[in-house]
């Protein structure tokens, strides 16, 4: 049975104090039903850190780097310093604004599983891959791209959100059958690279304007595991809500 997976992300929102709020409303109404996160920007991770008894606090990005001359870019040893134990690789808009590429990923992935810490590793296809019917070709290749040369057993700890682009942050959530179809076949790549132990182990999030009044419905299909969800994960107001809509 896989444990369900709800994490925020917050992209590049909140202050300090912002963050120290959220988590002094949210972390109390926590439950054990599900692993319950937020990815959050890197000035607010050791707030997060500091203020959280059972929330995770994710990094939404690393580098695959352990120091050197890469301005601007942070390492998995930062992160584990502060005590940080889970990254967001491969966000679409790190893949669209920042042009990181499966082999990027699939670099930071490794180096975050040899550093202790568990990624969740994202895919998705754009608007135009969806409407040339491309998205099962270009999932399959993002997933084996981003899972190229890892350890079985590491792969049944790791995540992979399915995010379609045209659904975040448009309020144009995908239906419960495309998420359904998806996840499914993200799942049966990793069962063709893997097998079958390590594809019915890994966990599946959708993540694409998913809010409290449709989780529930996502949740009850079987290839999806969790879910990443951006705007609604802002408010303690609606997170708490989703923490709740997770029985
Ligand atoms: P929204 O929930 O705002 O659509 O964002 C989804 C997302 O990108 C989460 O990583």
């Amino acid at each position: 049975m896989r444990k369900p997976i709800i994490f925020g992300n917050w992209k590049m929102n909140k202050t300090n104090a912002e963050a120290k709020a959220f988590f002094e409303g949210v972390d109390a109404h926590v439950t054990d039903k599900a692993d319950f996160g937020v990815a959050v920007p890197f000035t607010t991770l050791g707030t997060c850190v500091d203020n959280s008894t059972k929330l995770h606090v994710a990094a939404q990005n690393m580098h695959f780097e352990a120091n050197g001359a890469y301005t601007g870019e942070i390492s998995a040893g930062m992160l584990n310093e502060l005590g940080v134990k889970w990254v967001v690789l491969g966000h679409s808009e790190r893949r669209q604004y920042f042009n990181e590429t499966d082999k990027d990923i699939n670099k930071k992935a490794a180096v975050a599983i040899e550093n202790g810490m568990i990624p969740i590793v994202c895919v998705g296809e754009t608007l135009y891959e969806f409407e040339a019917d491309k998205t099962e070709s270009v999932v399959r290749k993002q997933v084996s791209g981003c899972l190229s040369g890892l350890n079985a057993d590491d792969v049944k700890n790791l995540v992979i959100a399915y995010e379609p682009v045209w659904a975040i942050g448009t309020g144009k959530s995908a239906t419960v059958e495309i998420a359904q179809n998806t996840c499914a076949l993200v799942r049966d790549e990793v069962r063709n690279l893997f097998g079958n132990d390590v594809a019915e182990a890994v966990r599946i999030q959708y993540g694409g304007s998913v809010k409290p009044n449709n989780i529930e419905e996502y949740m009850s299909q079987a290839d999806i595991d969790g879910a990443l969800i951006g705007g609604a994960s802002l408010e303690v107001d609606s997170f708490k809500e989703i923490i709740d809509a997770i029985k």
